[in-house]
């Protein structure tokens, strides 16, 4: 850990009480200067540090800033986001720059965050809002011991660590929209762009780039209808580097899961959340459109629907519109 890191522990171990600088500079085993130095980049950071000549210092109020010392706190992971998290206040898409880390080297578990996004990527080629400080944006490289047929249930993975996330934190009626859309009251919640890069038959590295509409106000005209946030749904503002946290835990799990036990588990799970089962929809998947009733998702993770003369069709990959009304 950085002096720094300690610095931080260490006031927030008093948080709220004041703790001398000499007692910091005694135990940190560093010059009262370098305490002081590190306390103003903490307040550039966003940290709220009173000080005082004859007391010290004391700490009012940690940020809820994505940066790594803060998600690393009590993360109950084993590799994800332990060791390399990069922090960005404004990245292009988080995506990308993860693609740039795993194309060096970048080893499984590392994570990119960013405050917010200039040029966020969606599904299909389209734009991810990423207002400044508003939401959750990451992305994880990970090197999984999976053939590349398998990747796809990374993805349907992804959204069940996210929807069990977001259930546990707000206990709303969260479900996931196939493949991977979040949805609370058939309004996007969340969504998840996986990339995967492929040597010979080979998974090289996945990117799983997630965004949750946490504390987003308001939306822009156009995504107003479909998109909704934690804020919006219930009023109160929420943590996101709790939710980031939460998110990184269930995600290592289930991630465990699929490599050791295989992906029925996670399907399973995945059918309890699902917006589409049963539903009356319409896929438009490359070049064609089929209106017809979700029926299930099959064990690779495809998508059965039944068309209006009774054949049955398999997605693979696709964009799902709930029709509204009964089915
Ligand atoms: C979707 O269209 O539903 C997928 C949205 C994925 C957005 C996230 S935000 C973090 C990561 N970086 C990106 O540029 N996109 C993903």
């Amino acid at each position: 850990m950085s002096t720094k890191d300690l610095l931080t522990a260490e006031l927030k171990r008093y948080q709220g009480s004041w703790v001398s600088g000499e007692s910091l500079s005694t135990g940190l085993s560093v010059s009262r200067s370098a305490i002081w130095k590190h306390v103003s980049k903490l307040r550039n950071q966003g940290y709220i540090i009173d000080s005082s000549p004859n007391k010290g210092y004391r700490l009012e109020k940690a940020p809820d800033m994505l940066l790594p010392e803060e998600i690393q706190e009590g993360l109950k992971t084993l590799v994800l986001g332990q060791k390399d998290i990069h922090h960005f206040q404004e990245t292009t898409s988080t995506n990308t720059t993860a693609k740039e880390l795993a194309a060096n080297g970048a080893p499984e578990g590392t994570l990119v965050v960013a405050e917010g996004q200039s040029h966020g990527k969606g599904r299909l080629g389209r734009e991810w809002f990423s207002p400044l400080g508003e939401g959750v944006y990451l992305s994880l490289i990970l090197r999984p011991k999976l053939s590349p047929a398998d990747a796809p249930k990374i993805t349907l993975l992804t959204a069940v660590a996210t929807a069990e996330a977001l259930r546990s934190f707000t206990g709303l009626p969260i479900q996931i929209k196939w493949p991977n859309d979040i949805l609370v009251r058939d309004k996007k919640l969340a969504g998840i762009l996986t990339e995967i890069s492929m040597e010979m038959d080979a998974i090289d590295y996945v990117i799983i780039g997630l965004g949750l509409n946490v504390n987003v106000a308001a939306f822009p005209a156009d995504l107003r209808d479909t998109a909704t946030s934690l804020l919006i749904e219930t009023g109160r503002v929420h943590p996101r580097v709790g939710l980031t946290r939460a998110f990184l835990e269930g995600f290592e799990s289930w991630y465990g899961m699929l490599q050791d036990t295989g992906f029925e588990p996670v399907l399973e799970r995945w059918r309890q959340f699902s917006a589409v089962t049963g539903r009356r929809i319409v896929v438009e998947t490359m070049g064609d459109r089929i209106e017809g009733t979700a029926l299930d998702i099959n064990r690779d993770g495809l998508l059965i629907v039944e068309d209006d003369e009774g054949h049955s069709h398999r997605i693979y990959s696709g964009d799902v519109t709930l029709k509204r009304g009964p089915s």
